[in-house]
Order: C-alpha cells, then sequence, then structure tokens
C-alpha cells in the first residue's frame, strides 16, 4: 500500500506524538454533552475522521460504535485497537453512505478543518446530519477560530519508547484566512537510518458564525460551546429536530 499524505507517513506514530492527549477524558465530557443536548437515549455512536480509533475506544464502553476515515493507514491503526467488531469505513466526511443511522456523530479533534471551502464543511456537515436520527446530535470540534488565531505559532513534542525516538517540530502562520502548519518529524527506530517526513497544512480559519451556518443550511439546531477546553476551536452541537 502507498502512503498518502500527512495521515499515511504519520499512523504509526500518531498515538505517539499525541500521548498526552487525554481521550478518555475528552469522550466522558463529550458523552455527557451529547446526552443533555440529544432527544434520545444514545445507544450508538458514529466518529468520523475517526483516526487511530483513540476516541472510539472509550466511546465503545457504553455505546454501539462505528468510524469513518480517509487514510487507510489510521484505520488500519484503529482496526488493531479495536479489532473486528466495530465497523470501520473508509471514505471521504462529504460523501460515504453508510445506509444507517446513529444517535450521536463526532468529527473531533479539528477534522473538519479538512474542508476547504464553505461547500465542502455544507456537504459533510449534511451528511453527518443524514446519519443522524431524528434527536440525535452531532458534536463536531472546529478548527481554531479566526478571532483566537493570533500571530506566529510554534512546538516542539518529543516522545521516547523503546522502540521509537520522535521529535515533531512546528511552525505556524496567518495567511490570510488561512492557517498554515509546518509539520517536520525526525524518526528514529532500531537498526534504520533515521527517518524525516514533512508536510505543510493549510486549513480555512473561520468564526463561529459561519461553522453554526452549516449546521442551519443542513437542518440542525445549532450552538457553539467555548468553554474549558473549546475555547480556541469551539464544540458544535448540532440536534437534527424530531419533527424532520
Ligand atoms: C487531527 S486527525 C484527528 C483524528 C481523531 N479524530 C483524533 O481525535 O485523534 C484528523 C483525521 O481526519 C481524517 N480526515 C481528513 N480529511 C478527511 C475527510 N475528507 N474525510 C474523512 N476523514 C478525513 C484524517 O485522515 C485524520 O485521521
Amino acid at each position: 500500500m502507498t502512503r498518502s499524505g500527512l495521515y499515511g507517513e504519520l499512523a504509526g506514530y500518531y498515538d505517539r506524538t499525541y500521548h498526552r492527549k487525554d481521550y478518555a477524558k475528552e469522550a466522558r465530557a463529550l458523552l455527557r454533552i451529547a446526552r443533555r443536548y440529544g432527544q434520545r437515549v444514545p445507544v450508538s455512536l458514529l466518529d468520523v475522521g475517526c483516526g487511530t480509533g483513540r476516541h472510539l475506544a472509550e466511546f465503545r464502553r457504553e455505546l454501539s460504535v462505528a468510524g469513518v476515515d480517509s487514510s487507510r493507514e489510521m484505520l488500519a491503526v484503529a482496526r488493531g485497537r479495536l479489532g473486528r467488531g466495530v465497523r470501520l469505513v473508509h471514505g471521504d466526511m462529504r460523501r460515504f453512505s453508510l445506509g444507517t443511522t446513529f444517535d450521536i456523530v463526532t468529527c473531533l479533534f479539528s477534522a473538519i478543518a479538512y474542508m476547504e471551502t464553505r461547500r465542502d464543511r455544507d456537504r459533510a456537515i449534511a451528511n453527518f446530519y443524514r446519519h443522524l436520527r431524528p434527536g440525535g446530535v452531532a458534536l463536531v470540534e472546529g478548527w481554531i477560530r479566526s478571532s483566537r488565531w493570533q500571530g506566529t505559532h510554534g512546538d516542539l513534542v518529543t516522545y521516547e519508547d523503546r522502540e521509537v525516538r520522535l521529535a515533531r517540530v512546528t511552525s505556524s502562520w496567518r495567511e490570510g484566512d488561512h492557517s498554515v502548519v509546518d509539520f517536520q518529524f525526525l524518526i528514529g527506530e532500531p537498526g534504520a537510518p533515521v527517518r524525516h517526513f514533512a508536510e505543510r497544512v493549510r486549513n480555512p480559519l473561520i468564526d463561529t458564525e459561519e461553522m453554526l451556518g452549516s449546521f442551519r443550511r443542513a437542518g440542525f439546531r445549532a450552538k457553539v460551546l467555548l468553554g474549558g477546553q473549546y475555547r480556541t476551536r469551539g464544540l458544535y452541537v448540532g440536534v437534527r429536530p424530531i419533527a424532520s
């Protein structure tokens, strides 16, 4: 299989790169929010842009779960984590069709930022709507809000275990209505030359009203939560009305 794009290269190292991210805590908070806003008792959840399946591994403790992602390499890691019992589908968030509906649809850690245009974003969010039962709830974690992007940024992540030494350096800046994040990875594994890969990712910077517009055009009743960890990115909560 050929590796494609950032996530193709990164898949085997993604969990190490984000080893400090507390998926269990996030999943608990997201389920509380889904139960608070949804209008049905949730028993099923679809995670779109599920990556390596770390949120799914938490959600499955309480719900029947499925995932969609456009990276086969990320899905392969998720498959290793979740086993054959979880439906994982290769697909694009704008057009996948699972032929079934869920009580909760999530799209987390800014996977929605890969929607380049308003039309793409509208298509993705309308697709989340189609995959929800009436009364079900969509939870979408946005990308950094336009008004919160200040100047240039940069960071360094390092990680080491017996098999892998990893360093990720990022620099990011704004170009008009877009953020640009320059990723450079160095990966050392025993008995192999140090690998280097790099990717520059350009994502649109939008404000909360633009994102809420996509939800409303799809038919959702929507609001954004900006507390705690969602202060800079926003967590968009869309409820599919029962009578629609
Ligand atoms: C930042 S990662 C987030 C992964 C996961 N949700 C998490 O919290 O760790 C973004 C994910 O979105 C996926 N992705 C990007 N564009 C996509 C698209 N058009 N349709 C579906 N998934 C997409 C990538 O392959 C990647 O796994």
